[in-house]
């Protein structure tokens, strides 16, 4: 059996793939690793928790040594917009934090999941169908944090042979954590929206096209690399993934089906539209799809019924 520590598990991804994980592997074998934030009842009473910051090594180290860690989920990061503002911290949590997290995992032969993103590309990138390999010249720290983090994985492979994974995440839409300061965050907030206000503004402006997935897809992606069968690995760090494409237009009038008086307008935030434009239109995952399988289950119109139920029945029950 396992023994995993999730790095970031109060984020938008950690929150939900910690529980899955203590779902399949035995809830004392999954630890929750967590900094300032604090964690939902749910994540603290089913099991372990500690606190890790992934730029202190020594705290890593001894999270890792006490619980026989064999395998860590990296998900500290900032997200895009964020990084922006703030570049400085995104640097050092992103790879600082990411070079500890591997030098950890040599000493102490351990596996690594890293998260990666649609960030990696850049607009010399070709943005409709972006190959598996292909030019990665980000313009912004997100995608240098998010490069530089594929390069050491994957120099952390072939040079100590530590066993690291991971993948090129879209925007992630999910009903349990809001993700928080990110490029792809609108089709999140627009689905809140609809149900709280039946109004949305969008910062993304009309025919700004990107990859999109709903979580229980990037759980299911997280957790399966890690379970791939390493001889059919021909790629590690890290693999396209993506489930759906859509623009502003497509996702409002998807939410309209079923929200008839729901209106969007818009009001484009420049640093968001200029990473978005930036970034690809749809991904090709054939690599994820050959190499371990990959086939996401929700479309953009299977993801919306489960959004508009889910949020609806939070906000009948006032909890939003
Ligand atoms: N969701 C991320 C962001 O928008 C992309 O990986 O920053």
């Amino acid at each position: 059996m396992k023994k995993i520590l999730v790095i970031g598990s109060v984020g938008q991804i950690g929150s939900e793939l910690t529980m899955k994980l203590r779902d399949i592997y035995g809830n004392d074998n999954v630890v929750a690793g967590i900094r300032k934030t604090m964690p939902s009842e749910e994540l603290a009473n089913s099991g372990p928790l500690e606190t890790v910051d992934a730029t202190n090594i020594e705290q890593l180290a001894q999270v890792v040594k006490k619980y026989n860690i064999d395998t860590i989920y990296n998900l500290a990061a900032l997200l895009s917009a964020v990084a922006e503002a703030r570049p400085q911290a995104a640097w050092n949590v992103g790879v600082n934090g990411l070079y500890n997290v591997l030098e950890v995992a040599r000493e102490n032969k351990c596996s690594v999941f890293f998260p990666s993103s649609i960030g990696a590309f850049g607009s010399s990138t070709p943005l409709d169908n972006t190959p598996q390999d292909t030019i990665q010249r980000p313009g912004t720290m997100y995608g240098v944090t998010k490069v530089t983090g594929e390069l050491l994985s994957d120099y952390y492979y072939k040079r100590f042979g530590v066993d690291t994974r991971g993948v090129r995440f879209p925007g992630i839409i999910s009903n349990l954590t809001l993700p928080g300061g990110g490029t792809t965050d609108y089709a999140v907030e627009i689905y809140y929206e609809a149900v709280k206000n039946k109004k949305f503004t969008c910062p993304l402006a009309k025919g700004t096209f990107l990859d999109m997935m709903y979580m229980p897809d990037a759980l299911k992606a997280a957790i399966d690399i890690m379970e791939a069968d390493p001889s059919k690995l021909k790629h590690r760090n890290c693999f396209n993934v993506t489930a759906m494409s859509f623009d502003p237009e497509i996702i409002y009038k998807e939410i309209k089906k079923h929200i008839p008086d729901f209106v969007m307008e818009y009001n484009v935030d420049p640093v968001k539209q200029s990473i978005a434009d930036s970034w690809p239109n749809k991904m090709d995952d054939t690599a994820a799809r050959e190499e371990w399988g990959w086939n996401p289950k929700f479309n953009l119109e299977e993801m919306t019924i489960d959004m508009l139920n889910v949020i609806g029945e939070k906000f009948k029950k006032g909890l939003l």
